[in-house]
């Protein structure tokens, strides 16, 4: 079922979600429901030919995990490709043609469009990172795959200051 398309009534993105509450109650890592958002979400849709998740570390963003053909773009500067300029002007980006576009990174020669979902607080004031896709096909992505991955983009947020929250709790006063 593309994720698009789930049962009406339904918000998209509701099952990827449903499965990440299930593994995180299992007691799965961050890293892991990381990796299960990735699997997810590529499984979601045949659009979906490569799918990651970069984090924003200082300046930097890294690949935690993906799907897809390799990439070497494993650590993009905050501003560098569609990547980067996502994090340096906070906000989602759809390309609908990667060959239009002058500071594009190239995953790999077959990718046409490309989206990025940022992984925020609602407020885009803390960027924790972000979900990448790309597409083999020219304007792949909609405003129904923004609806699908925002809920899902969303709940890693959470998942992010939740665990940033515990681990300030877990430090000794003074500590920083
Ligand atoms: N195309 C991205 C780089 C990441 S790869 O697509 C996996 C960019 O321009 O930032």
């Amino acid at each position: 079922m593309g994720i698009g398309s789930v049962a009406e009534g339904t918000p998209p993105g509701t099952d990827i979600i449903a499965t990440l509450e299930a593994e995180r109650a299992h007691g799965a890592s961050l890293d892991e429901l990381l990796e299960a958002a990735v699997r997810g979400i590529e499984a979601a849709d045949p659009r979906y030919d490569w799918v990651g998740i970069y984090l924003l570390e200082g300046d930097l963003l890294s690949l935690h995990s993906y799907i897809g053909r390799p990439t070497e773009h494993t650590s993009i500067p905050v501003g560098v490709g569609v990547c980067g300029a996502a994090i340096a002007e906070r906000r989602d980006i759809n390309v609908p043609d990667v060959r239009a576009v002058e500071n594009y990174l190239a995953c790999s020669a077959e990718t046409r469009s490309e989206l990025v979902v940022l992984i925020r607080d609602g407020q885009a004031s803390r960027i924790y990172g972000q979900i990448d896709l790309d597409s083999d096909q020219a304007g792949a992505f909609t405003e129904a795959d923004v609806r699908a991955l925002r809920p899902v983009a969303d709940w890693l947020a959470d998942l992010f200051a939740e665990a940033e929250k515990q681990r300030t709790a877990g430090r000794a006063p003074g500590e920083d």
